[in-house]
């Protein structure tokens, strides 16, 4: 049942090509407007919406965070990304205008169930992205967009999460057809770009043996640093999880302009810092600000590991290490960088005889608060 790979994590990052396409297949109806699962939402309720509040836990917060930039972008609605932990005790503004979108593989972790109910009692709408069908926040949730990941039985997420990003885009350019912040030709624009996403994954799947190599060199580091801007941002939290959770190593994910904030002090001679370098031919200065911080981190001694698209020559100046993904528009960029980060810390958990399944401490689904 792992079909032929060693793991159910190495077989589920691998099932991420078909995991994306699953999720968009079928979507949008003759006039472009996005299928819900379950459930049905008033078109007026998301009309009047003014604000948009995602609840989650983990690597699903991430996706959240990744959705927060291009749903704000594309519809112009304020977007917060809370824990779903810290949603209910920090009082929010929630109301009838309030859209609350719940992120959950399971569909089971109690502190989202919490707060979609506390949502919920605010009088507030509820979308559900979810993996499981049937589970508990699918059923409470008043619309359900199933992420159709198929089932993920690795602890540590990793089809699920690129399936969250898919399926959250769905929405976002749902919402910005609705609410006509888009014209239909702007809308066919947004959904080519993400269908042809999971041709990119698989390059990035078929071109993973150089990270594979250098993560199985490091299996005696003990603090590994990531650094990302935008969307890279995210990107490298999530990188950051993967490799705790996996290499009980320890690892922190940083916003890159935090660097001169106080995280630059922890750089010094041969320590390992990622850095998701975003695409050239994105927004303007995003590129030579994220290069810089790589000089920075480098000028300090720092081994530099950069992620960057195919053709970046100009990174790979500053590289130490290089590993390529295929370019993209810069919000569907995440769906490709943090495939090389899931495979190093799978390889470096691996290299250190550790369970990359079954992370010591940890269950699949939280179901306590
Ligand atoms: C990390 C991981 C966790 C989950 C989190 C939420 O690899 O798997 O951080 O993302 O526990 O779980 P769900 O999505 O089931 O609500």
């Amino acid at each position: 049942e792992k079909g032929g790979f060693a793991t159910f994590m190495d077989k589920e990052i691998h099932d991420q090509p078909t995991a994306v396409a699953d999720t968009l297949r079928g979507r949008v109806d003759e006039n472009g407007r996005l299928r819900l699962d379950e459930g049905l939402i008033d078109e007026y309720v998301l009309k009047s919406i003014d604000k948009i509040i995602v609840v989650a836990c983990g690597t699903a917060s991430y996706a959240g965070l990744v959705a927060r930039y291009a749903i704000e972008h594309w519809t112009r609605i304020p977007v917060e990304v809370d824990l779903a932990h810290e949603f209910r005790y920090r009082d929010p503004v929630v109301n009838i205008k309030t859209l609350v979108v719940a992120i959950s593989q399971s569909g089971e972790t109690m502190d989202t169930i919490m707060a979609v109910r506390h949502a919920q009692q605010q009088g507030a709408t509820v979308i559900g992205i979810v993996n499981t069908q049937g589970s508990t926040i699918a059923r409470e949730a008043d619309a359900v967009l199933y992420t159709r990941a198929g089932p993920e039985i690795a602890v540590a997420s990793t089809k699920a999460f690129l399936a969250q990003i898919t399926a959250s885009y769905l929405l976002g350019i749902f919402l910005a057809e609705l609410r006509g912040n888009k014209f239909p030709d702007e809308i066919a624009a947004l959904l080519s770009e993400l269908d042809a996403m999971p041709a990119k994954i698989q390059r990035v799947l078929d071109t993973a043996e150089p990270i594979r190599v250098v993560a199985r060199s490091m299996a005696d580091e003990h603090t590994v640093l990531f650094l990302g801007r935008h969307v890279g941002f995210p990107v490298a939290l999530e990188g950051a999880l993967k490799l705790k959770e996996l290499a009980y190593i320890h690892a922190e994910g940083f916003a890159a302009g935090e660097l001169k904030h106080g995280p630059i002090a922890l750089v010094e001679q041969d320590k390992p810092v990622f850095v998701i370098v975003p695409s050239p031919h994105g927004p303007e200065s995003l590129h030579a600000k994220v290069l810089s911080n790589v000089q920075e981190v480098r000028a300090r001694g720092a081994r530099t590991l950069v992620i960057a698209v195919e053709g970046d020559e100009e990174a790979a100046r500053h590289a130490d290490e290089i590993f390529y993904v295929p370019d993209a528009p810069v919000l569907m960029t995440p769906l490709l960088s943090v495939i090389p980060l899931q495979i190093f810390a799978h390889e470096l958990a691996s290299a250190k005889g550790f369970d990359v399944d079954q992370p010591r401490n940890l269950a699949k689904s939280v179901t306590v608060e």
